[in-house]
């Protein structure tokens, strides 16, 4: 037999038989001492590692991203330095609210979780297919959540939870609109566009800070599904997205989207009325156009799921010079709770598995912890400073312009600026009337199960966003406009 395709222990050992285990006797019990069985039972109890508390079921794939226009004016990041810069990137799609074996064809926002490789260590974008959130403020992120999991009592998805949450939560009311919107239930993970939703800054090499959004524009353009179709494959093909990403980009036809951003000044952002930093509301196109900044193509699929997309690990906080975060108060609850999931999900060192780990030379003075395996700095020293000019200093230029901070520290109330409501009306007057129908229709059927406590109060808030959505929504649920206080 040939040698390099004989079974092995873990530590190498060649197994004599894979088929039956070691007992006394022909009919006698197995012995202890047969650590070929022991190894194999153990090692599948921990097959599993915690799923993502959101976003557990996905799809990934590598691929490239492209640059198409030069934006240096706006940021020295090195990805963006020329046109036709390439960087290997590798991007997860998910659904939030189920579990890691839940239907793809859930009425759901969808993750479009981007790792860019680049010469100066990884770039991570963690958005969504839409370009705004249903909260503002990251203290609200875990009772949010919870909604959308499952009752503690009944183990139900329980609409009751989701209304009443949100019927208390008047910000929801623009991403309530996009979700419950033709695009609620995108077509597999091809046809959607992809956000970063936040506010992001870029700097470029004088160390000018404008404030950006990203986009990534579907170049195969908008397919959605409707929810009687979605229904039926959540039965026959729950995996209906993965099987769609897999089987495309396994026979050559590499999904695309244009990356694109807007850029606003810092006087600009200063000067506006209406908080650029607030995730619930978009910037007027109109105002701050689409600018092309690149493609992004998915051209390789994971040789191993486990390996490449449930240990992938996505984090806002991974940036590089010349891009960085913003004002917005829920990317500075990301930058934390991002990291932390990953060091209890996959460990301390998550980062040196060759999905996460940086394609450009990484040197620090960390060190050990579990499951260090990248040679753990040799014999260098572990503490800094030090006298050995060979070893990793600070590298001033890298600092980022100051930002100017004003005010004194108290719990402010994040709902305060009143407007939750013109931006979710902006939507509804921006669809089609059948569009428009499609999404009273869906509001309708998910808010049937509801006390009649929730749909008042919540009914209020779409009659405010427009009459004639919150019209026909009352309608669509028996109630009297006029009720509604
Ligand atoms: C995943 C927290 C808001 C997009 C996650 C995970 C956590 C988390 C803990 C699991 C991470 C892991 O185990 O790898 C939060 C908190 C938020 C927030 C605390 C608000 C304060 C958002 C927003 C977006 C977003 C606004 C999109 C704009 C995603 C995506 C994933 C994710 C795409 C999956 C990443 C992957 O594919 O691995 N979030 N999240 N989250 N979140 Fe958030």
């Amino acid at each position: 037999m040939n040698e390099k395709v004989t079974l092995t222990t873990a530590s190498g050992a060649p197994v004599s038989d894979n088929q039956n285990s070691r007992s006394a006797g022909v009919r006698g019990p197995l012995l202890l001492d047969d650590f070929h069985l022991v190894e194999k039972l153990a090692h599948f109890n921990r097959e599993v590692i915690p799923e993502r508390r959101v976003h557990a079921k996905g799809s990934g794939a590598h691929g490239t991203l492209t640059i198409t226009a030069d934006i240096t004016q706006y940021t020295s990041a090195r990805l963006f330095e020329a046109v036709g810069r390439q960087t290997p990137l590798f991007l997860r799609f998910s659904t939030v609210g189920g579990e890691r074996g839940s239907a793809d064809t859930e009425r759901d926002p969808r993750g479009f979780a981007v790792k860019f490789y680049t010469e100066e260590g990884n770039w991570d974008i963690v958005g969504n297919n839409t370009p705004v959130f249903f909260i503002r403020d990251p203290l609200k992120f875990p009772d949010f959540i919870h909604t959308q999991k499952r009752d503690p009592w009944t183990n139900l998805k329980s609409p009751q939870m989701m209304w009443d949450f949100w019927s208390h939560s008047p910000e929801a009311l623009h991403q309530i609109t996009v979700l419950f919107s033709d695009r609620g239930i995108p077509d597999g993970y091809r046809f959607m566009h992809g956000f970063g939703s936040h506010t992001f800054s870029l700097i470029n090499a004088e160390g000018i800070r404008s404030w950006v959004k990203f986009h990534f524009k579907s170049l195969q353009g908008i397919k959605n599904l409707v929810p009687a179709e979605a229904a039926r494959l959540a039965g026959v093909d729950p995996d209906y997205a993965q099987r769609d990403l897999f089987s495309a980009i396994d026979r050559g036809d590499y999904p695309r989207w244009r990356m694109c951003i807007q850029v606003m000044s810092e006087a600009q952002a200063s000067a506006r009325a209406e908080n650029p930093f607030d995730v619930t509301k978009t910037w007027s196109q109109k105002e701050f156009p689409l600018i092309e900044v690149g493609v992004l193509e998915l051209n390789r699929n994971p040789k191993n799921y486990f390996a490449e997309v449930e240990q992938a690990a996505f984090a806002p906080s991974n940036l590089v010079p010349g891009i960085g975060l913003s004002p917005d108060r829920m990317l500075q609850g990301r930058v934390f709770a991002y990291a932390d999931a990953h060091r209890y999900r996959i460990g301390t060192n998550h980062q040196q598995l060759p999905v996460n780990a940086p394609r450009c030379p990484y040197q620090n003075y960390q060190r050990d912890g579990a499951m260090r395996f990248d040679g753990n700095g040799g014999s260098a020293p572990n503490y800094e400073p030090n006298s050995y000019s060979d070893s990793p200093k600070q590298a001033a230029q890298y600092a980022e312009p100051a930002s100017a901070l004003s005010g004194s520290a108290a719990r402010y109330d994040h709902r305060a600026d009143g407007d939750y409501f013109s931006h979710a009306g902006a939507l509804f007057r921006l669809m089609s009337i059948e569009q428009q129908a499609l999404l009273i229709d869906n509001i309708v059927g998910a808010m049937k199960p509801v006390t009649r406590e929730v749909q008042l109060r919540q009914l209020a808030y779409f009659i405010k966003a427009d009459l004639a959505y919150g019209t026909g929504i009352a309608a669509g649920l028996g109630i009297d406009p006029c009720e509604v206080a």
